[in-house]
């Protein structure tokens, strides 16, 4: 049963000075000080925009070392330190907190756990392929028991920002260009993040972001203005932030981005109006790192005290990083230009939370012995292979080129397959290179038999001796992420060249692509017969793999975000509306002259080393609800598992609407030749869409319903609503 600490946070509150009551809205993290004069952060640029070299700034950072701001946490300056991952410095800055700061008052530990801790698992973007909340769930589990151990309360995570252009950087952090995958996901992960008590030593409180759109910035370049219509705004992007609130989520992180206008950190409509009026939620609102101070940049603030003042009214609890608040609310209070009653509503926000976790009973959760043993353990593992296997998605399979005999002699190449530490992907700050298996190493582990040229040397001499020949080829880690948008979404020169001379040789070749984005490749998708997306996988990379290509494991992987045929295609998503003229052989049509108008690879699409075949489509209106049932059958000669999907098209509405909208999905186990039912059942409310006046009006008319095994799905019934 949920605790009521409300009482307690008052008398808390009554007891605290204006200057306690700022301390606790502030979040900070170690600075870096060292043989330089200038910030860490300004630093980081000079190495970025090349005034110095790698090895200069990696000279310099060996001489540096972390400036906790002691002496600000024991004048009751600090609530919170963000990027501690280590039990022991969180547990000495606690017992700072808590013993010597007037109040008493224990510090709350964020940290962005993403996926994974110590057991990095494989990108957002790669897990949602899986289609399956209930290992969303185990492997949000599994970073939990890890973060806490090293002394986390708070995750930034996760990430639903519906994301439909494959430029920005960041869709390799969410559940892809779905909305209904996305909340799936994200309310998936706030359970198995926060557990089902918070105040537990392993539950860490999850802060959904980026709230809201961030996902729809212009022309997918991070950080973007987001200009879009409030109807797109409810019907695309906030159902997922909402079905986060609703699985509990105690923190939300406003986005950088604007939207129609106003910057979402001093969004009072958003955080006020929406999340806390609307939704009820009375949990932390805590800005994205220096966002606050960024208002100035927007140009909607004049000043960094203006952004502060314009943050707290707006409905900002605390600030991550700018100091905003720290060196401007004393001021803004004392003047009457932010009322005290507003600052309070912020404090009281940060003491429930802490209160939530039970910090004020137990402020220490963790221990270095903890620590020690909870780290990548055997199950942890595990959990960390099945993800990386399920998430895998076979794209292309000529002739049954895969999977491989186990006595196939293999050639491998490129850096991919055996550079550990590109295989965690983007926002992996726990994560150890040497933890990392990659496919070269689990070829020697499994005794497979395999030669290996990281940059295509020796090609034809391993050319000559080998069955098959592997390519490992995409993206580096550092090229999705944050601040990592791309406006040429190909394979690069170097890789593409690798793939050309391998398939020149003769021999048959398996591209196996490592990548945190959907890559324009349809040369690739041509010429090469058989192509493994394996994204960034985490951990067990190499094993999970090589799972697939010998075929242990029948693969099963569903994309969850459409693979364009060009860069110009972007942003390139299966829910679009048809135009007028949608897009056909006659000149006039929403086309373009230089590429298809169809993308390379669907979104939901996905094979497998069995084949499946469905069965008669039944379509009901019932009471208050669609249901939908199909049969599927396994019509080849392996087990294997299919994720049936559903899909429907409002024919006559009154806005246009998506050619089609993911309603239902499930996931079946289907042993050879075997043949089960699958059921959806669609209320009529999630049917129901935004008129031009932003009221709710039901689906009425004629309703199509597809159902298949990716959004091309042909299986169709109409219905009358
Ligand atoms: C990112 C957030 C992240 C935060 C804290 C920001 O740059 O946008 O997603 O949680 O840093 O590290």
């Amino acid at each position: 049963m949920k605790k009521n600490y409300e009482e307690r946070i008052r008398t808390l509150l009554s007891k605290m000075t204006l200057e306690e009551k700022i301390g606790q809205l502030q979040q900070c993290g170690p600075s870096l000080v060292g043989a330089f004069d200038v910030s860490f952060d300004e630093l980081l640029n000079m190495m970025f925009d090349g005034r110095i070299t790698r090895e200069e700034f990696d000279r310099l950072m060996g001489t540096a070392e972390q400036d906790f701001h002691e002496d600000d946490l024991r004048a009751g300056k600090i609530g919170s330190y963000n990027g501690i991952g280590d039990s022991a410095a969180a547990n000495r800055l606690q017992k700072i907190a808590v013993e010597e700061t007037r109040l008493g008052i224990p510090l709350l530990f964020g940290y962005d756990v993403i996926h994974g801790f110590r057991t990095v698992t494989p990108i957002p973007l790669a897990e949602s392929c899986a289609w399956e909340p209930k290992l969303w769930e185990k492997t949000g589990r599994v970073a939990a028991k890890e973060a806490t151990a090293a002394g986390v309360h708070l995750t930034f995570a996760p990430m639903v920002d519906v994301a439909k252009d494959a430029r920005w950087g960041r869709v390799s952090e969410g559940a892809g260009e779905d909305v209904l995958l996305n909340a799936d996901y994200g309310a998936a992960k706030v359970k198995g993040f926060q557990g089902d008590d918070l105040t537990k030593e392993d539950a860490m409180a999850a802060c959904l972001k980026h709230f809201a759109a961030y996902g729809a910035g212009e022309a997918g370049r991070d950080y973007n203005r987001v200009d879009l219509s409030v109807q797109r705004l409810w019907e695309e992007y906030m159902p997922a932030y909402k079905a986060c609130i609703d699985a509990g989520a105690r923190a939300v992180m406003p986005a950088f981005n604007d939207i129609n206008g106003v910057p979402c950190t001093v969004n009072s409509w958003l955080l006020r109006d929406v999340l806390r009026e609307k939704w009820g939620f009375n949990g932390l609102v805590i800005s994205d790192s220096n966002a606050i101070a960024e208002c100035v940049s927007h140009g909607i603030a004049k000043d960094k005290r203006d952004a502060a003042k314009q943050a707290l009214l707006a409905g900002m609890d605390m600030d991550m990083s700018s100091n905003s608040y720290v060196e401007c609310l004393k001021e803004l209070v004392e003047s009457g230009e932010v009322p005290e009653r507003v600052l309070d509503g912020a404090v009281e926000d940060v003491l429930r939370i802490k209160f939530e976790l039970g910090l004020f009973d137990h402020p220490y959760q963790t221990n270095e012995e903890r620590e020690s043993v909870c780290m990548l353990t055997e199950e942890s593992r595990a959990i960390a292979r099945e993800a990386a296997v399920k998430s895998l998605v076979l794209l292309k399979n000529e002739n049954h080129i895969l999977p491989l005999k186990s006595d196939a002699k293999i050639g491998i190449f490129g850096s991919l397959a055996a550079d550990k530490g590109q295989m965690t992907g983007a926002w992996a700050i726990g994560a150890r290179p040497e933890d990392c298996v990659s496919m070269v190493e689990a070829c020697q582990e499994r005794g497979i038999s395999c030669q290996y040229s990281e940059d295509g040397k020796d090609m034809l001499k391993i050319a000559a001796s080998s069955d098959v020949l592997i390519a490992a080829v995409g993206e580096m880690k550092e090229e999705s992420g944050e601040a990592a948008s791309r406006a040429d979404i190909t394979l690069n020169r170097e890789h593409l060249a690798l793939v050309r001379d391998l398939l020149a040789t003769g021999k048959p070749v398996v591209v196996v692509l490592f990548n945190g984005r959907p890559l324009a490749i349809p040369e690739l998708a041509e010429h090469v017969p058989a192509i493994l997306e394996a994204w960034h996988p985490g951990v067990e990379a190499g094993p999970a793999i090589l799972d697939v290509l010998f075929g242990d494991v029948n693969p099963s992987g569903k994309l969850t975000t459409t693979f364009p045929a060009a860069t110009g295609q972007c942003p390139m998503y299966y829910a679009h509306i048809n135009t007028g003229r949608p897009g056909g052989k006659s000149k006039f049509t929403s086309k373009y002259l230089d590429a298809p108008v169809e993308p390379v690879y669907p979104f939901g699409y996905g094979l497998s080393y069995t084949t499946f075949a469905y069965g008669e489509l039944k379509v009901e209106k019932k009471e208050d609800a669609v249901w939908v049932s199909v049969s599927v059958s396994n019509t080849g000669e392996r087990d294997g598992e299919e994720t049936v999907q559903c899909y429907v098209q409002h024919v006559a509405a009154k806005r246009v609407r998506p050619v089609r909208q993911l309603k239902g999905y499930e996931k079946v186990g289907l042993k050879a030749g075997e043949t089960k039912e699958a059921g959806f059942m669609i209320p009529f409310a999630e049917l129901s869409y935004y008129d031009w006046d932003m009221n709710k009006i039901p689906c009425e008319g004629v309703l199509r319903v597809y159902v298949g095994g990716d959004s091309r799905a042909e299986l169709m019934e109409e219905v009358v609503l």
